[in-house]
């Protein structure tokens, strides 16, 4: 499958996107865990959640899809879940796999987790090792899947010092430290997302927080309650970018997740000029939601913070291409966690805009971008979604059409992204690779 995307005059519009990745995975996970239903509105039907639904069911839980974005879910308990009959395939999805070894690691029997040819290829040490303090064993290849989780039951609860910035790594020690038996803690040394923790709390867990330091007290019940996904911020910034490098354009994005733990691009993006603002902020359930109004904006380089990285960790693609829309340079550091995605997103990204005619020098963690014309070109998306959309949104102000190559990973976070560009009047079509 690839995306043709001609030169477009993006319109004024008022658009929604489809739901938080990180907080449905979570919902499935909490729902199928917890005592009673758990009804979840406005999930994420892309193809990395459906695995954790599929990988949920294998193990015995009932759960009812009535529409795409609609579940009823069955909780099981803490202990209910059984032994999946083969190995769980994850497909593409990191967050599930990594989220899924604390959650197995606390069950009375052994799992295998396995994914496709992207993830298999990634680090799975960062998991590995917490949850082996917490007496999992984990076989790996040399730290890559497929893994076999040993579970095990009570789990040792551990004070642990995460490395690196890592929700996933967070999140997997939390669902161990909820079959821990005692007080389980986690310190980072970077603000990573906290929808675990918020997910937990709203279902009746008690989760301390203070400063950077998450604890929680082991075997709590889950109780199961609605949960409504936001839309995804991840999602909807490849709409803002869309809309501010546009000639004159006003787009209002509604029920977007605006998580603090989530803002680090629209901040990035506000300091480069972008007139973006967020209205009608309110609560759904714990997550912070607004609607998000985008106008056209000239925007200029500048030297990202590296404080705001892992706030902005999964938009750095979209970022690298406002820095080439943008007028000067723009420098990117301490972003080296960007090479371990889907795919290594410094170097695809580097790759594709020099492809469309942008000056970009990488270093090992970190890129300079000096901004430019984009022409026209065939560009690989290297199986990753958020390349791809990335690079799509550059087509929309090239000089001539881009095509964007290998895109099927984007139903992975953004099923329906192209009606959703075309809605803000952007011309592009999908079509079996080779066939146009
Ligand atoms: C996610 C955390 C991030 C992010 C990923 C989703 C999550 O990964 O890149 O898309 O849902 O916890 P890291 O926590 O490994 O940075």
């Amino acid at each position: 499958m690839q995306f043709k995307v001609h030169p477009s005059r993006v319109t004024d519009a008022k658009v929604t996107v489809p739901g938080d990745k990180s907080i449905s995975h979570r919902a499935l996970m909490l729902g199928s865990i917890a005592e009673g239903r758990t009804d979840i509105s406005g999930f994420l039907a892309g193809a990395d959640c459906l695995a954790t639904l599929t990988a949920m069911r294998a193990m015995g839980v009932g759960i009812d899809q009535t529409d795409p974005g609609e579940l009823s879910i069955e909780g099981v308990g803490l202990r209910g879940l059984f032994q999946p009959p083969a190995p769980l395939d994850l497909g593409n999805s990191g967050t599930a796999m990594r989220l899924m070894t604390g959650l197995l690691g606390g069950q009375a029997f052994s799992s295998v987790l396995t994914g496709d040819k992207s993830l298999t290829g990634r680090p799975m040490q960062r998991v590995i090792t917490p949850l082996g303090r917490m007496g999992v064993p984990i076989d790996s290849d040399d730290g890559k899947p497929p893994l076999t989780v040993h579970g095990q039951f009570p789990l040792t609860a551990i004070d642990y010092d995460m490395p690196m910035a890592s929700a996933q790594v967070k999140s997997a020690v939390l669902l161990g430290g909820m079959y821990a038996d005692g007080t389980t803690s986690i310190s980072e040394t970077a603000i990573s997302r906290d929808h675990t923790g918020r997910m937990l709390r709203s279902m009746g867990v008690q989760v301390e927080k203070s400063g950077n330091r998450t604890s929680i007290v082991g075997l709590q019940v889950i109780q199961g309650r609605p949960i409504h996904v936001p839309a995804d911020l991840s999602s909807a910034a490849f709409l803002i970018l869309a809309a501010l490098i546009a000639e004159k354009a006003d787009v209002l994005i509604q029920n977007v997740g605006v998580n603090p733990t989530r803002t680090g691009a629209i901040e990035v993006l506000q300091t480069m000029g972008g007139d973006i603002s967020l209205e009608n902020p309110r609560l759904l359930g714990q997550e912070p939601v607004a609607d998000i109004r985008v106008r056209s904006s000239r925007l200029g380089g500048v030297a990202i913070d590296s404080s705001l990285v892992s706030l902005a960790i999964d938009e750095f693609p979209v970022l690298f291409v406002a820095a080439a829309a943008a007028t000067g340079k723009t420098v990117f550091s301490g972003i080296g966690e960007l090479r371990a995605k889907e795919s290594d997103r410094i170097a695809a990204m580097a790759n594709g805009l020099r492809l469309l005619g942008i000056e970009v020098h990488e270093s090992r963690d970190g890129a300079v971008i000096h901004a430019g014309q984009f022409g026209g070109a065939t560009v690989a998306s290297h199986g990753d979604h958020r390349v791809a959309m990335s690079l799509a949104v550059a087509g929309t102000v090239a000089n001539a059409p881009v095509t964007i190559t290998d895109v099927a990973a984007v139903d992975t976070s953004f099923p329906g992204f192209c009606d959703c560009m075309a809605s803000l009047g952007v011309n592009i079509e999908a079509a079996d690779e080779g066939l146009s």
